[in-house]
């Protein structure tokens, strides 16, 4: 295992990803983490990059401990900066910031030092690489060697004379720098011996393993289904492990799709088997919600409400548990939490805003009583796609877009009513078979309608005014959801799916694309 030590850089979660692209198992740490404390030891350390200047009062540094654990480190970007700090090194603030593409001009060392040109073995004699960075080292530490320079920063790579100490300006973990996974091989695999034997059939046979361990001969396993990629296969998952002492619940909130209770229902059931409880509680969730504008609020509602109707139906199947001897209680709740998640809780970072209240199927919270099991708390959301296609579930569902926990409830923009849900469920629709049918589908990340609910415009059908509402129409492209650009149709597409929409969908007089990025926008509208 390589131990990746997070400093808060928004890269830190990339350089556990491509570890892993290598086989190598990596887990990330928050900086502070006690590296002495640790159950296991690591083959290797990588110190992330980070948002801080390293000579600012308050500014992380590098636990000492690090050091005597005996194992080789690399230092990424304010990785390097701290490990030139616990050095003595000088590091000031770069006249300007640098950020962008730069060529590294790797050094080659002769004699005594050539362990040293292990970094960047086999990479020739000059890079392309992605930096990111305001401060910059302005000495060379004592017993250190320059191993590569950049214009602007002559020490953009730095190694110990005698241990196998690294630090890098730039990102190796980024797509920016094309050789970057290399590097990192050679750290882990060449100078950390790291062993490459993480693959994802090794993976789910341990992962059913461990379940059956875990819940033994007589538990029981409830979990929420949504649809989406990630329950359905941690429900698959489990199910493999311990058969029909796992129960699936799917929550109709009134605020789904076209078909989708069904079609939900059709995949758990007929393809994969897995026994599905379908709770309709459409009415509590819609009353619940009248008059209400306010979009955290209405986030709340549906939220409260999905943990209280799943708390209801968790005690009920378990009573009925107790009446036939066959099976123990139900004392295990499944979660699709996924690695980012749980980096996501972990990272180090100082005081963050909430931008919007989350709610997913993963999030049921402790007060349930129930004990954990998390199979894909491990995963990257492609590894859980590439596990949804060796566990034969079905294609279209491994790739289909995301489906936010509080559904149609935030694409209504405004109050949420049977009649707007329709509107916006028949646009939906008619939007995204276009989308299928031009087979874009898996060009786009996440597509979907919305209507902007109190804001009409006028419109002339047949000889006849008419004075309805307007419907959004929303495609991304993203890698991971934390930024996002419009995808770009050609025009004739946009223009003839509005007019079907205007055409097929009553109480419709006018289509918008929204052409946002995230940032500034959100993908979805509340
Ligand atoms: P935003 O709108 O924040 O969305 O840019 C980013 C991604 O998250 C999805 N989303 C949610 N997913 N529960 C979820 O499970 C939620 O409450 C929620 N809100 C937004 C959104 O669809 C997009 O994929």
């Amino acid at each position: 295992t390589i131990l990746v030590l997070d400093f808060g850089s928004q890269y830190s979660h990339l350089i556990t990803r491509r570890l892993r692209e290598l086989n190598v198992y990596s887990e990330l740490l928050p900086c502070t983490a006690k590296v002495l404390e640790l159950s296991w030891k690591p083959k290797g350390i990588i110190l992330s990059g980070g948002p801080y200047a390293i000579y600012e009062k308050g500014a992380p540094t590098v636990d000492p401990a690090v050091f005597e654990l005996d194992v080789p480190i690399l230092g990424i970007c304010y990785g390097l900066q701290a490990i030139a700090w616990h050095f003595a090194g000088n590091v000031v603030a770069g006249e300007k910031r640098e950020y962008g593409h730069a060529k590294l001009d790797v050094r080659k060392h002769e004699g005594v030092a050539v362990h040293v040109d292990r970094l960047f073995s086999g990479l020739g004699s000059e890079l392309e690489v992605w930096m990111s960075h305001g401060d910059k080292l302005s000495h060379l530490p004592q017993s250190f060697l320059t191993i590569a320079t950049t214009f602007n920063a002559p020490f953009a790579g730095i190694a110990h004379e005698t241990k196998p100490y690294f630090g890098i300006q730039f990102h190796p973990e980024v797509t920016h720098t094309p050789r970057g996974t290399e590097l990192l091989r050679n750290f882990a695999v060449n100078i950390c011996e790291a062993r490459q034997h993480w693959t994802m059939d090794e993976f789910v046979g341990k992962e059913i393993a461990r379940i059956r361990d875990l819940v033994g001969k007589k538990g029981q396993v409830i979990g929420a289904v949504s649809g989406g990629v990630d329950s359905t296969v941690a429900a698959k998952i489990t199910h493999e492990a311990i058969g029909d002492r796992f129960h699936a619940v799917l929550v109709n909130n009134g605020l789904l799709r076209h078909n989708e209770v069904e079609e939900v229902q059709k995949t758990l059931t007929e393809s994969l088997g897995i026994q599905l409880t379908v709770v309709d509680a459409s009415q509590r969730f819609l009353d619940q919600l009248i008059g209400v504008v306010d979009p955290e609020q209405k986030r709340k509602i549906i939220g409260r409400n999905f943990i209280e109707v799943f708390q209801e139906t968790a005690k009920k199947m378990e009573e009925e548990a107790k009446n036939s001897s066959k099976a123990g209680d139900i004392e295990w709740l499944l979660q699709g939490t996924l690695y980012p998640d749980v980096i996501e809780s972990i990272a180090f970072r100082g005081p963050s805003q909430t931008i919007k209240t989350h709610h997913n199927v993963g999030g049921l919270p402790a007060v349930m009583g129930l004990k954990l099991i998390e199979p894909l708390r491990e995963c990257f959301k492609d590894e859980v796609r590439e596990l949804g296609m060796k566990l034969g579930i079905p294609e279209n569902l491994v790739w289909r877009h995301p489906f936010p926990g509080p559904g149609l409830g935030v694409r209504v923009i405004g109050e949420v009513t049977e009649s707007q849900l329709r509107i916006v469920r028949q646009a939906d629709k008619i939007f995204l078979d276009a989308i299928e049918n031009a087979g874009l589908y898996t060009s786009i990340s996440q597509a979907f309608a919305a209507i902007l609910g109190g804001v009409r415009a006028v419109g002339v059908v047949g000889d006849q005014r008419s004075y309805e509402q307007c419907i959004v129409l929303r495609a991304v492209v993203s890698k991971d959801f934390m930024t996002a650009e419009a995808y770009c149709f050609p025009m004739d597409f946009v223009r003839d799916v509005a007019t079907t929409i205007c055409n097929e969908v009553r109480g419709v007089s006018r289509v918008f694309y929204d052409a946002t990025s995230k940032p500034p926008g959100t993908i979805e509208l509340e």
